[in-house]
This record gives C-alpha cells, sequence and structure tokens, in this order.
C-alpha cells in the first residue's frame, strides 16, 4: 500500500488523453453500477441489514473489512470502514468523508460512487459501502486499462470526472486500488476517508474538462453544500470544496488560455 500511496495515482501521471499503461483483458458483459436510480431503497437496506458475518480485506491501511449481509436482500455484501475522525498516521481521514463523497456524487448527479450510509455494528460506527461487483481496481490491473475501442471515448470521460472530483475534494490518497472498473467500463469510485482536506497540490493534474460536470461544480454554493452535507463535515470543510473549486477554476482558466475551448470534452 505504501508503494501505492508514494506514487499516487498512475492515473495522474497517464493522462486520460494519453494511451494508457496496460491492456486488461477484453471484458464480458457485467455493469457494477447496479444502484443508479435505486439509492434511496438501497441506502436503507445498508443502514438496518443484518450482517451474517465479517471478513478482513486483505489490503488496506485503514483495515476495511467486508461484511456479508444475510441472503435474499437486494446487496449482498459491503464494505465496512471503522475510520474514527482523526490523524492517526499524519493524515486526516474519517468515516464521515466516505459518506460526504458519496453525498456530493449524488449533488453533482455523478452516478460514479456506491451506496454509502453511516451505521453501528458492535458498538463501532463507520461507512458501510455497498460492494460493487464485479470489479476489478486499476491496482489488480497493473496500471490504468486500456478498454476496447467502442469504450475508449467514455472511460476516457469518466477518468476525466473522477480527476475533476478528486481535485474538488483534495483527495490525499488517490492510489489505483480506489479506482474501480466493471465489465462494462464503468469507472466506480471508493475510499475517500482522506478527503475534504484543503488543497495545496492537486490530486492530479489535468489536460481535459468535462463540460457538464465543471458546469455542476460551478453551480455549487454554500447553502447548498451545507443543506447536504452539514451531517458530515464541519462548516470549514464545507468552504474547502469552494475554495478548491476556486483553485480548480484557475487552473481551467489556465488551460483554456494555453489551448482554448478544446480543453471542455462535451
Ligand atoms: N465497496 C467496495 N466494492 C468492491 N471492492 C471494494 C469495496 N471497498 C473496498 N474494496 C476492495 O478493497 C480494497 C481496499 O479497500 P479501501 O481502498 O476502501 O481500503 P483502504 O484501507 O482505505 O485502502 P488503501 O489504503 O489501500 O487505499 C479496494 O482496493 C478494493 O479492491
Ligand atoms: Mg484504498
Amino acid at each position: 500500500m505504501l508503494e501505492a500511496r508514494q506514487a499516487p495515482a498512475p492515473a495522474t501521471q497517464a493522462p486520460a488523453t494519453q494511451a494508457p499503461a496496460t491492456q486488461a483483458p477484453a471484458p464480458a458483459a457485467g455493469c457494477a453500477r447496479t444502484w443508479v436510480g435505486r439509492e434511496a431503497e438501497l441506502e436503507e437496506y445498508l443502514k438496518k441489514a443484518p450482517v451474517a458475518s465479517m471478513k478482513d480485506i486483505p489490503v488496506g491501511v485503514t483495515r476495511p473489512r467486508r461484511a456479508f449481509l444475510e441472503p435474499g436482500g437486494p446487496i449482498e455484501s459491503m464494505a465496512w470502514k471503522v475510520v474514527p475522525p482523526g490523524k492517526p498516521s499524519g493524515y486526516w481521514e474519517s468515516y464521515k468523508s466516505e459518506i460526504a463523497a458519496y453525498e456530493l456524487n449524488k449533488l453533482l448527479e455523478m452516478g460514479m460512487i456506491p451506496p454509502t450510509v453511516e451505521r453501528q455494528i458492535k458498538g463501532d460506527t463507520g461507512a458501510a459501502v455497498m460492494w460493487v461487483s464485479p470489479t476489478k481496481s486499476f491496482k489488480d490491473l497493473g496500471g490504468v486499462p486500456q478498454p476496447p475501442g467502442r469504450y475508449v471515448a467514455e472511460f476516457t470521460r469518466q477518468i476525466i470526472r473522477a480527476k475533476m472530483f478528486d481535485n474538488l475534494i483534495a483527495n490525499k490518497d488517490p492510489n489505483l486500488g480506489n479506482w474501480l472498473v466493471d465489465e462494462d467500463w464503468h469507472l466506480i469510485l471508493i475510499d475517500h476517508t482522506r478527503s475534504f482536506t484543503s488543497m495545496n497540490s492537486l490530486a492530479h493534474k489535468f489536460d481535459h474538462v468535462d463540460a457538464a460536470l465543471w458546469d455542476r461544480m460551478k453551480a455549487l454554493d454554500e447553502p447548498g453544500l451545507t443543506a447536504a452535507l452539514s451531517a458530515w463535515l464541519t462548516k470549514p470543510e464545507i468552504k474547502g470544496i469552494l475554495n478548491n473549486r476556486d483553485r480548480l477554476q484557475k487552473e481551467i482558466d489556465k488551460l483554456v488560455a494555453a489551448k482554448g475551448q478544446s480543453v471542455f470534452v462535451r
């Protein structure tokens, strides 16, 4: 994990418009974004579903676990992340940031983060994240995967959106294990415990901007963010999102000055 953290996000180093690093096997049909359009139902289920068993996830410095739910429901399992707000290893981290990231992704109509809720299990409070399957992480695939030709444009666009989001939330942990891809080449984002910090430097360099997502980011304001996120973020953290957005605006202005309107993907 240390290695992935020290070389954060080769996704960053391989801009979306350049050739990806590895050739992944051609995926069979299989969509893991099964939550889209069913968010409210699945959130309620995640909050209450009885846990049948719990197992350690073999990777991950925050020691996440996988909780298997009683069979017969709409979700088979969930990641269980007990990360009390604090700085145990030099980075600010919190399970609440996991939930805030999901809620912000909803506000921005991204549909890229699986349902995430607060719940209690055996006296611990944490974030329960719907387990998405079938997926592989970019780390499992050895780097940024190369989709077959017909998926390239949309996959590239999803990478552009993911970078914009990590930059907006100042994600300090943008490693390859946190970007998952399903068999239909949907990019799914997990692991936001080290986010909602202030932006000293960009989580990802970028050379393209998704125009529709940027419009939605520009429309964010403090009342709207407070209504959506105040259960999970402090006032300074909410203001931090807007500051990060202003930093992004400056970066985008520079990019447009250098390259023109072609930086916007529409
Ligand atoms: N909701 C999920 N759906 C599918 N796979 C998941 C999910 N949550 C975690 N995983 C798998 O478990 C791994 C570790 O989870 P996660 O990244 O949340 O832990 P972490 O301790 O915060 O990780 P790290 O420090 O390595 O970034 C992920 O790389 C992924 O392979
Ligand atoms: Mg991770």
